[in-house]
């Protein structure tokens, strides 16, 4: 089973988030063991301060090394070993579907969560292996990155969803984006389902659904296509409704 400690300010915040809906129910069903590991717990100061001001020139506060050190020197004791270590970090690459899958096949993740004006230095050359980014923005802090990691990788743990089709006929798996999906009614403010999808021809669905991921990657995510794996009669297809492939890239 799949462990993932996050070390943070705000174990509550993720807590409560983590309790509920899917990656709750696994947790109590035991297909997830996840912790939070409050960092002002493992502060050697009697104030709990876990923060001062950067050397040099500006505003606003870091955090230090040793609280962050020792929560995760904490998080190995308690664990009986070394985690992968990620810090959350607008500088981190880009999380992917692709490197979730990787990081849900580890034992043991450590996802350390920043906050004010980032983190010193000197730790994360010690301890981090790895650094991950939400997007290319700015957070206050990194609980919200450590929280969308924690679930996105942990959907894809054995038990936690019902089985895999769940996950690999979804978006991004595949490189590709999913196709339109339609529930009862069979009519709705005068909207009928396509009727293919009623028809109970598998083959048929299964194509359908095909050309409906192609053209819904082609429509809203073009680039994505020039990495999918495309058969012939994709290419096909994608030609059909406009796409041309791009055999060399501009200099
Ligand atoms: C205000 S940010 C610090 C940004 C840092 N000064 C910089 O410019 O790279 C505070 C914390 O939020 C988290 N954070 C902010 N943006 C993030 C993002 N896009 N992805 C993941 N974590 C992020 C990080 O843990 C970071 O230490």
């Amino acid at each position: 089973m799949l462990k993932i400690d996050i070390a943070t300010l705000f174990p509550e915040m993720c807590e409560a988030v983590l309790s509920a809906s899917i990656i709750g129910r696994a947790r109590k069903a035991g297909y997830l063991d996840i912790a939070c590991f409050h960092i002002r717990d493992y502060t050697a100061d009697k104030h709990r301060n876990v923060d001062d001001t950067p050397y040099g020139p500006g505003k606003g506060m870091l955090m230090q090394a040793d609280p962050m050190y020792r929560t995760w020197e904490a998080a190995c004791a308690r664990r009986g070993g070394r985690p992968h270590v990620i810090y959350m970090t607008p500088q981190g690459k880009t999380l992917t579907q692709e490197r979730a899958k990787e990081l849900s096949q580890m034992e043991h993740l450590y996802i350390m969560c920043g906050h004010y004006e980032g983190v010193d230095q000197r730790v994360i050359d010690e301890i981090v292996d790895e650094e991950l980014s939400i997007g290319d923005y700015v957070l206050t802090g990194g609980e919200l990155g450590a929280l969308v990691l924690a679930d996105c990788v942990g959907r894809l743990c054995p038990g936690v969803l019902a089985d895999e089709s769940c996950f690999t006929e979804e978006s991004h798996w595949d490189g590709l984006l999913e196709y339109p999906q339609y529930t009862k009614p069979a009519v709705w403010h005068g909207a009928a389902v396509p009727e293919i999808i009623t028809n109970g021809n598998h083959a048929a669905i299964a194509r359908w659904r095909r050309e409906m991921s192609l053209k819904t990657t082609f429509e809203k995510r073009p680039e994505l296509l020039e990495k999918a794996a495309l058969n012939e009669k994709d290419k096909w297809y994608l030609r059909t409704i406009g796409w041309t492939e791009q055999t060399e890239k501009e200099p």
